[in-house]
């Protein structure tokens, strides 16, 4: 079987947002980063390498995808330790987790033509060979910018849609906090609960541009600082009747705080742990106030968001017909080719270092 197609019609209207279709590629060396040794505590650019090496031919069945953009994201940060997390541990060489969006170049796969425009779990490479098996999607035109495809649409947004809706069961008038509010989870999480009906929507992030825009832009109510010691009674003050609704992306300390604001019959979504991923299990806090969950009726439940992924096309077209609205507003920083990866992975784990959904364009 031979490569298939032209350049179709699609590639065009996708052209203007941030990819020139027109102009594919020619695939020369693949440039990945790796894991250079496993990682203790915070993550530093040593831990990473950057390879080159030749492209292999294609077998049957597989395509080639020339990246756009590349995802840095933080939950892989587990998988780098060398212990076992949910998704298994990356073994040193192996190419670090990311998600990207691009588009087909070559293909010995009759159902990835040329030009097909395609998001995937392609780790951090400037292109990538599939067999479309895994998180792989063939991308409809919904008239966004392509990197939305791995943000809002992607990973991150579809943990904020399904946490709230399906973990979360969210109402109208509920009260809600998100934690790590600034990020693409927990922002787009605040905005979904206001365009959800709830009736207060309290977010926790950094002080400073994080909180003006969240505030300004995104619609929260009020956002509290989680470094100022005072942190506790002003997440109390500003969310007096306390929360229906805790949506967490940052671990057990940030958990433990906020329970004694939960009100009865609450549920705490447990997204994430970005402030734990670097502590060892044995090291972290434990969630000491769990007479709450007696008193006030609390359920806590984690998701894995791939267990919604037959529901993502549905819940995508929403979320972009709510992005072309001005509804649901996303932030990013996007850094230029793969090489920048590991400095923006860095980033998430210092607090107030950086601010959106960090992506590479290559
Ligand atoms: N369950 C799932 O299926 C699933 C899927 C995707 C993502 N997730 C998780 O969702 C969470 C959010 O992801 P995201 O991509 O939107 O990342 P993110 O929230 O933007 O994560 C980075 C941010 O976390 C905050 N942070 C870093 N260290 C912290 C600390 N010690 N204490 C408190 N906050 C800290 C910083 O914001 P400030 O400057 O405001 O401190 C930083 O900019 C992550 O934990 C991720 O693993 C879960």
């Amino acid at each position: 079987m031979g490569c298939h197609g032209g350049l179709t019609h699609q590639m065009q209207m996708f052209a203007d947002r941030g990819l020139n279709a027109g102009q594919a590629r020619i695939m020369t060396q693949i440039h990945r980063i790796t894991l250079a040794r496993h990682i203790t505590g915070t993550p530093s650019l040593e831990d990473f390498k950057l390879e080159a090496l030749d492209p292999p031919a294609l077998k049957e069945g597989q395509f080639r995808v020339a990246n756009a953009f590349v995802s840095a994201d933080p939950g892989t940060r587990s998988r780098l330790s060398g212990t076992a997390s949910y998704a298994g541990a990356l073994q040193i060489g192996d190419v670090i987790d990311g998600f990207a969006v691009g588009h087909v170049v070559e293909s010995l796969n009759p159902a990835f033509e040329i030009g097909q425009l395609v998001t995937l779990g392609s780790g951090w490479a400037d292109q990538t060979i599939s067999n479309g098996r895994g998180y792989c999607a063939k991308l409809p035109d919904l008239g966004v910018p392509l990197s939305a495809w791995i943000g809002v649409l992607g990973v991150p947004g579809m943990t904020a849609w399904f946490g709230l809706k399906r973990v979360g069961q969210i109402k109208p008038g509920d009260r809600v906090i998100v934690t790590s509010a600034a990020g693409p989870v927990g922002a787009t999480a605040g905005q979904l609960a206001k365009a959800w009906g709830a009736s207060r929507v309290v977010g926790v992030a950094s002080a400073g541009a994080k909180s003006d825009w969240l505030l300004q832009e995104a619609g929260f109510d009020a956002v509290i600082d989680y470094r100022s010691p005072t942190f506790a009674a002003d997440l109390a003050a500003a969310m007096p009747e306390g929360a229906d609704i805790l949506f967490d992306n940052v671990g057990n300390k940030m958990i433990d705080t906020i329970l004694p604001l939960m009100r009865p019959f609450g549920r705490i979504v447990v997204s994430g742990q970005v402030a734990d991923y670097n502590v060892a299990p044995a090291d972290r806090h434990g969630i000491r106030n769990t007479d709450r969950f007696i008193t006030h009726r609390l359920k806590m439940e984690g998701l894995v968001v791939f267990d919604d992924l037959r529901a993502f096309p549905e819940a995508q077209a929403e979320a972009a017909a709510m992005i072309n609205s001005g509804q649901l507003k996303l932030k990013e920083v996007i850094s230029e080719g793969i090489d920048s990866l590991p400095a923006a992975f860095c980033a998430l784990f210092q607090p107030g270092a950086t601010f959106g959904r960090r992506l590479a364009r290559i």
